[in-house]
C-alpha cells in the first residue's frame, strides 16, 4: 500500500480557495448587564415570569469582554444605570462612523431614557453627536457592509431613520424590511462578516442571514447583492447566531449554533464561540452587547 503525502486529488480539492483572513483591530463600547433582568416584554424572547440570573449574566458578559481584550481590541464601558436592564444592548444605543454618533431614539418607552444616556457618552468621549427626529435602535437594525449600511425596520426602527441616517453620515443606505417578530433587530438576522470591505477592497462584503426574517422584495435585494452569502439555519439563528460580532477573522458567535460555526471555519474564518444564554433571554446575543466605534 501507498501512502500518499501532500497531493490532492482533484476531486477532493475545494471549489473555491479559501481566502486569507486578516483580523482588523476593533473600538467597541460594551455596557455591564450589572442591572439586567426581564420586567416587561418588549419582544417574544423575554418572559417577565421567567426568572433570570443577574450574577450570572454579569459572568457570561465578562467572558464576552474578556475574549474582545484576549483579541487586542479596545474596549470602552459605558456606566450602566439602575431600571434600565436593557442597556446591556449597547449596539441599540447609536450608530457610529467617521466620529459621527448618530443617536438612538427608542421604540418602546421602558427604553427611551437609554438615548440621551448613551449620546451623553458619545458626547463625552469626543464624538460628534447627532440627535436622531426618528426612531431608530442604533447598531441594531443599522449594519456597515462594505460603503453601504443595511438598515432594517418593520419592528423597530422607523424607515424614515433610514433617510435621516443616509443625510447624517453621507453613505447608502438599503432598506431592509423584517417580518419575524422573533428576528425584530436587523442584527439578528443578518452578520457582517467582513469589516475591511470597502478599505481598498474589491466586492460587496460578505454577510451570513437567515432569508426568512425579510420579507420578499428585502431577500430579493440580499440575494442580488450577497450571491455568496452564508444562509444560515433556522435552528443557529433561533440561538441568535446571527448575532455576532467579526473583525474580519475571528467571528464571535452563540457556541450554540453549530452550523453556522462549520460554515465560518469552512470560508477560513476563525469563529469563536460564547455562551450568552441569560441575555438571550432578554432577547439579545454576542452582537447585541457590542457598539462598534469608528472614529
Ligand atoms: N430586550 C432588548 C429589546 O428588546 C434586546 C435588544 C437586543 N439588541 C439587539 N441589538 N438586537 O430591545
Amino acid at each position: 500500500m501507498t501512502l500518499s503525502v501532500n497531493t490532492t486529488s482533484p476531486d477532493t480539492e475545494p471549489r473555491t480557495e479559501t481566502p486569507e483572513r486578516t483580523p482588523l483591530k476593533r473600538s467597541v463600547l460594551m455596557c455591564s448587564p450589572r442591572h439586567f433582568t426581564v420586567v416587561y416584554r418588549i419582544n417574544p424572547w423575554m418572559n417577565p415570569a421567567l426568572p433570570t440570573d443577574t450574577s450570572r449574566a454579569v459572568r457570561q458578559w465578562q467572558v464576552l469582554y474578556d475574549t474582545y481584550i484576549g483579541l487586542g481590541y479596545d474596549v470602552q464601558l459605558i456606566d450602566p444605570i439602575a431600571g434600565l436592564p436593557d442597556m446591556v444592548y449597547a449596539a441599540n444605543g447609536g450608530f457610529v462612523i467617521d466620529n459621527i454618533a448618530y443617536g438612538a431614539k427608542f421604540t418602546h418607552p421602558e427604553r427611551q431614557p437609554e438615548g440621551p444616556a448613551y449620546m451623553e457618552w458619545f458626547g463625552d468621549n469626543g464624538f460628534d453627536v447627532r440627535e436622531p427626529e426618528q426612531v431608530n435602535e442604533g447598531e441594531g437594525d443599522f449594519l456597515l457592509v462594505g460603503d453601504v449600511i443595511l438598515a432594517g425596520t418593520g419592528f423597530r426602527s422607523d424607515s424614515n431613520s433610514h433617510q435621516e441616517l443616509a443625510a447624517v453620515t453621507g453613505r447608502e443606505v438599503i432598506t431592509l424590511r423584517l417580518v419575524d417578530p422573533r428576528f425584530y433587530h436587523l442584527d439578528t438576522a443578518i452578520a457582517v462578516l467582513d469589516p475591511a470591505v470597502g478599505a481598498g477592497q474589491a466586492g460587496n462584503g460578505e454577510i451570513a442571514y437567515l432569508p426568512s426574517a425579510f420579507d420578499e422584495a428585502s431577500r430579493a435585494i440580499l440575494e442580488e447583492r450577497y450571491p455568496d452569502a452564508i444562509i444560515a439555519t433556522d435552528e443557529d439563528a433561533t440561538v441568535l447566531g446571527l448575532n455576532s460580532y467579526s473583525d474580519g477573522y475571528n467571528v464571535i458567535i452563540a457556541s450554540r449554533a453549530r452550523d453556522f460555526e462549520r460554515q465560518l471555519r469552512e470560508r477560513g474564518f476563525n469563529p469563536i464561540g460564547v455562551d450568552l444564554s441569560e441575555l438571550l433571554l432578554g432577547g439579545g446575543g454576542v452582537k447585541c452587547c457590542t457598539l462598534e466605534l469608528r472614529r
